[in-house]
């Protein structure tokens, strides 16, 4: 028989609103929640009924795309003020995301990353810079270093454009407005509704940091039109110089800016998290920094100046082990969403309507009891070789699910792999102040406050 949603009681009209903190506080909460009422639960926030889904076997049942699709649920709509309707936040019936999708697979294939991989080896060469004038001297600011790294790296790789965040004290205007109007529209997906008339002032910075954004990707794609450059190497140049095969049409310049605007941020923001969390976990875990330095050393020795190419990247198993296993813990984008395309039973006795928001939280799921015990321990031998054929496909979902999955997973991984590597086989990461992982989140997940002091590692390191 059907069953209700398991919910804790909800009060009147604000339903679970008031007991739900607000960002990655709420984040922890929901996480908590999942353990005590289950793999698919219910908040009420204001009439709006909002799932939370978790265990393996639902999400396994949710990633069949012959009864579900993407959602693009209420926070997802607010960023379409940013992105319209840019591969993210684009709507399935978009005609937009096909054509889009389309034209810009080529452009993420793995012979792709190979002429990616001197671009990204030159932006972590500047972030070694700015290493080296810290080490022994001050603290770095990790998620700081790492977001001019990633900012950089898909500017340059997909734009052909520098934006020169290692020479800046602060971080660049993008970025600082970026941050801004992700917690704005942060805030509004969990404000008490009607209550946005009193937050003007917001609202007003909020589009004010979205003209920014898009003024500055409007200079990007007229600096290349004026260049008359028409090859279709990088991510503009295919958008800018490249037909759908099914309609014979470029794509036109308005979504080109939405796509513009979707990879600057896309393809920055979430590898950031990753650098940064891998980072902590190994600064706290001395005896897996360990064997990955035996990793990198094996590979480049004790030069001082390692000329890692593109072939090294797949052989460095044990810092892409890492990665995972930090993406495991803290999957950086911590939540998709999916909706049945027509009313359905899920669970075996969970009536679902066509169209409503199921959210796969994937932090939860991460932790589900299939990964074996002790799930809150940093392992990354979960990742072998052996062990990964062994697990079930859908128990690990840090990329997505199915055709609206990550497009830029190569991408991440390849620039991941490559700057963590470095790092590690060149720095000794100092824990300079004890630090106790507080997590920040403004859509997206990074380690809040870490620092670390840096010392150069020496032969007999
Ligand atoms: C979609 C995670 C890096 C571009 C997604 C989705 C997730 C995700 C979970 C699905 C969202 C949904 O279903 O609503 C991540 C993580 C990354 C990462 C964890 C890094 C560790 C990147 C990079 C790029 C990128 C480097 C671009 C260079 C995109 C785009 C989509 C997407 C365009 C939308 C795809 C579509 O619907 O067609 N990502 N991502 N991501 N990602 Fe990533």
């Amino acid at each position: 028989g059907i069953e209700p949603i398991p919910q804790r009681p909800a009060l009147p009209l604000v339903g679970h609103a008031f007991s739900v903190p607000s960002g990655a506080d709420g984040l922890l909460h929901v996480m908590k929640e999942a353990k005590e009422l289950g793999p698919l639960f219910r908040l009420r926030i204001f009439g709006n009924d909002i799932n939370f889904i978790s265990g393996l076997d639902l999400v396994t049942e949710l990633a069949d795309e012959t009864r579900f699709r993407k959602n693009v649920h209420p926070d997802l709509v607010v960023l379409r003020a940013i992105g319209g309707d840019g591969l993210f936040t684009a709507f399935n019936d978009e005609p937009n995301w096909r054509k889009a999708h389309d034209i810009l697979m080529p452009a993420f294939s793995l012979g792709a990353m190979r002429g990616y991989h001197a671009t990204m080896l030159k932006v972590a060469r500047e972030l070694i810079g700015k290493w080296d004038r810290a080490a022994g001297t001050e603290p770095v600011d990790v998620a700081a270093d790492m977001t001019r790294l990633t900012f950089d790296t898909i500017g340059l790789c997909g734009f052909g454009f520098d934006f020169e965040s290692f020479g800046r004290e602060e971080a660049h205007p993008f970025v600082t407005s970026l941050s801004r109007a992700l917690g704005f529209a942060q805030e509004k997906g969990e404000s008490i509704p009607g209550t946005e008339i009193f937050k003007w002032r917001q609202a007003e910075q909020f589009r004010g940091d979205v003209t920014l954004m898009q003024g500055l990707v409007d200079d990007v794609i007229r600096q290349r039109r004026a260049s008359g450059d028409q090859s279709t190497d990088d991510l503009l140049g295919r958008m800018l110089h490249t037909r759908d095969a099914v309609t014979g049409e470029p794509l036109d310049d308005v979504n080109i800016r939405h796509q513009a605007i979707t990879f600057l941020i896309a393809g920055h923001e979430t590898t950031s998290g990753a650098l940064s969390f891998a980072l902590y976990y190994l600064t706290k875990h001395p005896e897996v920094l360990a064997r990955a330095q035996a990793e990198v050393d094996a590979l480049w020795g004790d030069t001082d100046a390692p000329e890692p190419d593109y072939a090294d990247i797949g052989k460095l198993t044990y810092i892409r082990q890492v990665l995972n296993e930090g993406l495991r813990l803290w999957p950086t984008a911590p939540v998709y969403a999916v909706e049945p395309l027509e009313d359905t039973v899920i669970g075996g006795k969970y009536a679902v309507r066509k169209g409503e928001s199921l959210l796969v939280l994937i932090p939860q799921l991460h932790r589900d009891p299939a990964w074996g015990e002790n799930v809150e321990l940093f392992d990354p031998d979960r990742f072998l070789p052996e062990r990964e054929d062994a697990r079930p496909v859908h128990l690990f979902k840090p990329f997505g699910n199915g055709e609206r999955a990550c497009i830029g997973r190569q991408f991440a991984l390849h620039e991941a792999t490559l700057v963590l590597a470095l790092l590690i086989h060149r720095y000794r990461l100092i824990d300079h102040t004890n630090y106790q992982l507080k997590i920040k989140q403004s859509l997206t997940l990074k380690p809040d406050e870490f620092t670390l002091d840096l010392a150069r590692r020496t032969a007999a390191e």
